[in-house]
């Protein structure tokens, strides 16, 4: 999409594809059907994650494999969310029991489900003084400046072009902004960035984030020590993507009401910036809606991950912190969330113009239905599309990316894409549009499509 990002303001996602040249039509019959079938304006999304995908963002959830045979859970989490995040599995006493013998079975189980239900996979998390195995607890030094190195190597070796963020590095600051005393603090003040070195050569293809929690509020001190270690490591050249609000508003504190100052100023800094683990007590509706505005206010804060799918499911249930409650009942949190996300958001990210976009090559399908394909928003890393169907109700929609070009996310659609770059998408009830992400890796080339009834 050309242009300012400016005349977004305040549209509808679909409102602000209207008028735009449909580009590409696969066609079996009823070419006439595809031209004029307008996409259904403000359709507002009905799930969190394909609100989120609207403007691109993700919505997430953290999940647990113990509760991967619970259908009540399962189903809630596929519904709702499209970025999951390992609540303990990918830690290290999860991923590394006894020194270099890795164990990989609920982090895998977590990846498998993520993918097979279209949701990527924040990892989480590599370094921390936290949750460590009891081998690691007891050193110090060079052994553990090696080992560190080593379990970043194993563990992205294993998730290695699987995952979208890795949080390399948890929880490392004091209050006042000094860094944590822990033993990996003890080999050296270096060990982050060195963290970074070796996530950043140990898999290229992942976003690498520094994550934690009272980082909120702007006039915080530790909020200032960790923006101050980023600002350095952007202006020295180590590598890092991303920066993690885990935004617990829970145990007694609560959203800033500049928050979106701080989000704002780290993504000043040329890195991207996510609420990670958020939980409000009593989910608050005023807070929640706060904290998702302060999100899609800001065109680098790329998503929201809350810490758990209900209120039973928290690690502080006694405070009902989510947007579900035990029995999986949308709570009011919940709608002003999805308000907030359906708002559509102000957007000032640069867009950049599709340069090598071309009409698709389409292959027909087996019935008499057709699919279309218009532009949505872009960025400088990833491009809507939205798809428009015509011709039967029941029908399937294939999709095939030009590698390196990756489908990340979809909504108003079920939809899988095991391989990442063929996708197959059916109706959700939600009608005959949907809309698709790409992330591009620098090819713009439109995907083909076609449509085929069942
Ligand atoms: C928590 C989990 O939710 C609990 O199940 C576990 O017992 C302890 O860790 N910051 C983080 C998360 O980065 O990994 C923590 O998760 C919550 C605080």
């Amino acid at each position: 999409m050309a242009g300012s990002s400016s005349g977004l303001r305040g549209n509808r996602w679909w409102r602000s594809s209207v008028g735009r040249v449909v580009a590409g039509v696969t066609t079996v019959t009823a070419v006439a059907a595809v031209l004029v079938a307008a996409p259904g304006a403000d359709a507002a999304a009905s799930t969190l994650g394909a609100a989120a995908a609207q403007s691109g963002r993700y919505f997430g959830t953290a999940i647990a494999a113990g509760k991967l045979s619970n259908s009540a859970y399962t189903t809630l989490a596929a519904r709702e969310f499209n970025m999951v995040t390992p609540e303990n599995e990918m830690k290290p006493d999860a991923t590394e029991p006894n020194q270099n013998q890795f164990n990989f079975s609920s982090g895998d189980q977590i990846y498998n489900w993520a993918i097979s239900h279209g949701a990527q996979v924040r990892g989480h998390t590599l370094a921390w003084h936290a949750q460590q195995p009891g081998w690691m607890q007891n050193m110090g030094g060079s052994s553990l400046r090696s080992a560190m190195i080593n379990h970043i190597q194993k563990v992205m070796a294993h998730y290695q072009g699987k995952l979208a963020y890795w949080d390399v590095v948890n929880e490392a600051f004091n209050e006042d902004g000094s860094r944590r005393s822990s033993n990996l603090q003890s080999t050296g003040n270096d060990w982050i960035e060195v963290a970074f070195k070796t996530a950043r050569a140990a898999d290229p293809s992942t976003k690498l984030c520094y994550n934690d929690y009272n980082i909120d509020n702007w006039s915080y001190g530790k909020t200032q020590g960790v923006y101050n270690m980023v600002r350095d490591f952007k202006s020295r050249g180590v590598p890092i993507d991303c920066v993690g609000l885990q935004a617990h508003f829970t145990g007694g504190s609560s959203v800033p009401g500049n928050l979106q100052t701080t989000i704002s100023s780290f993504a000043a800094l040329g890195v991207d910036v996510a609420l990670t683990e958020v939980d409000v007590t009593n989910a608050s509706t005023s807070q929640y809606a706060a904290l998702t505005q302060a999100c899609v206010n800001v065109a680098r804060c790329v998503g929201i991950t809350v810490w758990g799918v209900r209120d039973s499911d928290s690690w502080r249930s006694g405070e009902s912190p989510l947007l579900f409650d035990g029995n999986g009942n949308k709570k009011s949190a919940y709608n002003s969330v999805l308000n907030v996300l359906n708002s559509g958001g102000t957007t000032t990210t640069p867009t950049t113009t599709p340069t090598g976009t071309t009409t698709p090559t389409t292959t027909p399908g087996g019935g008499s239905c057709s699919a279309s394909l218009s532009a949505g928003q872009s960025w400088s890393d990833r491009y809507n599309l939205n798809v428009s169907v015509s011709g039967a109700s029941s029908w399937t929609v294939t999709m095939t990316v030009p590698s390196p070009a990756k489908i990340i996310a979809t909504w108003n659609v079920n939809a899988t894409w095991p391989s990442s770059q063929v996708m197959t998408a059916t109706p959700n009830g939600s009608g005959n549009n949907f809309g698709v992400t790409i992330q591009h890796n620098g090819n713009w080339n439109w995907p083909s499509v076609s449509c085929s009834t069942s």
